[in-house]
């Protein structure tokens, strides 16, 4: 958590950097409370110890509330617990260009904590599959099995990110039980976007 509010602090401010001198001509709202879309959910190399296997529905513009839908399998080869070095690179779509590696977020010895903290709302749906406990005060275990998600609605809030730059991105998550990432235990390529609240 603290962790979290560090990199926060430290990436947020050149985050907003970027995106108000790549928007800076035309729009004076550039971030916000938003609404997190999820456009497309893919997995990316790894040597598949956990995989997350889900379709997610489409975003409907004119119901903006409507809980994205996820169906599919969360496939766990081991228990997942905080005994992972994990890592985000951050690429932010402006000028119809992917700015790559436009961040990276690092996460040393966590993983399960990160999910139960940074996406309640699907640890909540984890955790109602596998028995994992929600309760905080309790060491994070996820138990090896495969969870299948059937039409699960998670609300996708972050509450440690209230506030972000409104834009298109796209994050490589990889997860190792090393600091080099040789062979990752899980790789995810989400193409996601932030859009104002109505
Ligand atoms: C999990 O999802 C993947 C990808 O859709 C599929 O190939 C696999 O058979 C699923 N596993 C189970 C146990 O349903
Ligand atoms: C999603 O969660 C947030 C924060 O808990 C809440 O304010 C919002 O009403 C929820 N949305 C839906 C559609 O349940």
């Amino acid at each position: 958590m603290s962790l979290f509010r560090l990199l926060l602090v430290g990436t947020l401010v050149p985050t907003l950097n970027l995106v108000n001198q790549a928007r800076s001509k035309s729009i004076n709202t550039f971030a916000g409370p938003y609404i997190a879309i999820i456009h497309k959910l893919d997995s990316c190399p790894s040597d598949g110890t956990l995989q997350l296997n889900t379709r997610v529905s489409h975003f409907n513009p004119s119901r903006p509330y409507d809980l994205p839908i996820f169906t599919g399998n969360a496939t766990l080869k081991e228990d997942l617990r905080d005994n992972y070095w994990s890592r985000a690179d951050l690429a932010v779509r402006s000028n119809n260009q992917w700015k790559e590696n436009a961040f990276i977020f690092n996460f040393p010895k966590q993983g399960c904590t990160a999910i139960r903290e940074q996406v309640p709302d699907f640890f909540r749906v984890l955790a109602k599959l596998s028995g994992a406990s929600t309760d905080k005060g309790t060491p994070c275990v996820v138990p090896a099995g495969v969870y299948l998600l059937k039409n699960e609605m998670v609300n996708l809030t972050f509450p440690n990110f209230p506030v972000i730059p409104y834009a298109r991105y796209r994050f490589k998550v990889t997860a190792s039980h090393s600091r080099n990432f040789d062979t990752p235990l899980l790789c995810l390529a989400v193409d996601c976007e932030a859009i104002p609240k109505p």
